[in-house]
């Protein structure tokens, strides 16, 4: 062990505390209900090759944090498609297709939310369309591809491939699963955050009766960490303190909860964690993240290679884990406020704390991670 809690390199960026922080259960489920979140996991469970993603412990980490326990959710092994996303977009395709064998599936993505949109469609039989901006990796495309899916890449951003998907939806009628909301397009969404909470309920029968104290949560536009909130109201009955981390170059619900609404910020450079590198908060999440998140934290990329590389050569934990870029920042975060005595105290981070991060993805783009296991820093 490189002795992070004294190496000034593992740091977070900023770091805020929400002043409209409340976590009130049944606003929440409110939200994304006690039958959305049920019916979810019904369904999903009996998928076949279901079966939960294991809960590691990275015990060096804590040993060397000074910290009792640290569990990370090791979403790498989800149904083989390496990331919690297949949780959220295969779910949503089958509850909007009502068994209706001659519709088209379309949507955008940054990559793994298509991936899910894909097995989905291909499990069911359905004819899928994807569009990816010009960022997104050809090994990505390809997987997606592989899923039997047409993918159509657009010039600029993943807005502006969005917004083609809107519009070639609308002009040949077809369905569109997307992860991000927008007026009038709140069900789907929903649903993905439904299919995401079965994490949530995996941890609960896993933690059996420990309490978790802190939790860590990366938010891209927010689904995925308000499905974890959702989780936590509908699953536990103590709450932890929730942490939201974000890249700094794209710090959207940071700035939101900032400002007591949504920001929509410009990203002047894409962070390496392109799952997570988005520039404003979904509708629906923000509706659950905006008193719910009880701090948040941002991380520049720094770290990330050998955060990637820590986990895959058993530093943090006698386990070998395969995470990807976005499954890193839950540990640079927890290390960097570690590392700040005032933030420790203020957060109430000490040996008796049981901390859980996730590990959202593994090799999903296989090229990157082995660029970044080679990267030398
Ligand atoms: C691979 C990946 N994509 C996307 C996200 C962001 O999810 P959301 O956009 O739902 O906040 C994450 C995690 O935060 C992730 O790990």
């Amino acid at each position: 062990m490189s002795n992070m809690s004294k190496d000034i390199r593992w740091k977070y960026s900023n770091f805020i505390e929400n002043k409209n922080y409340e976590f009130n259960k049944e606003k929440i489920l409110n939200i994304l209900s006690k039958k959305n979140i049920d019916e979810a996991y019904n369904i999903i469970s009996g998928w076949e090759d279901y079966k939960p993603t294991p809960l590691l412990l990275l015990n060096k980490l804590s040993k060397e944090l000074n910290i009792n326990k640290i569990f990370y959710k090791d979403e790498s092994k989800r149904f083989n498609l390496k990331s919690f996303k297949a949780l959220g977009g295969a779910y949503a395709v089958e509850t909007v297709s009502k068994n209706n064998k001659d519709i088209v599936i379309s949507t955008a993505t940054a990559g793994n939310h298509g991936r899910s949109v894909a097995w989905g469609s291909k499990k069911l039989g359905l004819k899928c369309k994807i569009f990816i901006s010009q960022h997104v990796s050809e090994n990505r495309a390809e997987v997606m591809r592989s899923f039997g899916a047409d993918v159509i890449r657009v010039n600029g951003s993943y807005e502006d491939s969005l917004n083609e998907c809107i519009n070639q939806s609308k002009i040949n009628n077809w369905k569109i699963v997307q992860d991000v909301a927008w007026k009038d397009y709140e069900l789907v969404p929903k649903l993905t955050m439904a299919g995401y909470s079965v994490m949530m309920k995996e941890i609960n029968d896993q933690i059996k009766d420990q309490k978790i104290s802190h939790i860590i949560l990366q938010a891209g536009v927010g689904g995925m960490a308000a499905a974890m909130i959702a989780g936590i109201a509908r699953y536990l009955n103590h709450i932890p303190e929730i942490i939201l981390v974000e890249p700094e170059s794209a710090a959207c619900v940071l700035e939101s909860i900032k400002s007591g609404k949504i920001k929509k910020i410009e990203i002047k450079k894409e962070s390496i964690m392109g799952g997570m590198s988005c520039g404003e908060p979904s509708l629906v999440p923000w509706q659950i993240l905006k008193n719910s998140t009880k701090y948040c934290v941002s991380v520049s990329d720094q770290r990330v290679s050998k955060t990637v590389k820590y986990l895959a050569n058993f530093i943090f934990s006698d386990d070998k884990i395969v995470g990807g870029e976005c499954s890193t920042p839950g540990i640079i975060s927890l290390i960097g406020l570690n590392n700040d005595k005032n933030i420790r105290d203020k957060i109430s981070l000490n040996k008796n704390s049981n901390v859980l991060i996730f590990g959202c993805e593994g090799d999903a783009d296989e090229d990157l991670y082995q660029e970044l296991l080679k990267k030398i820093d």
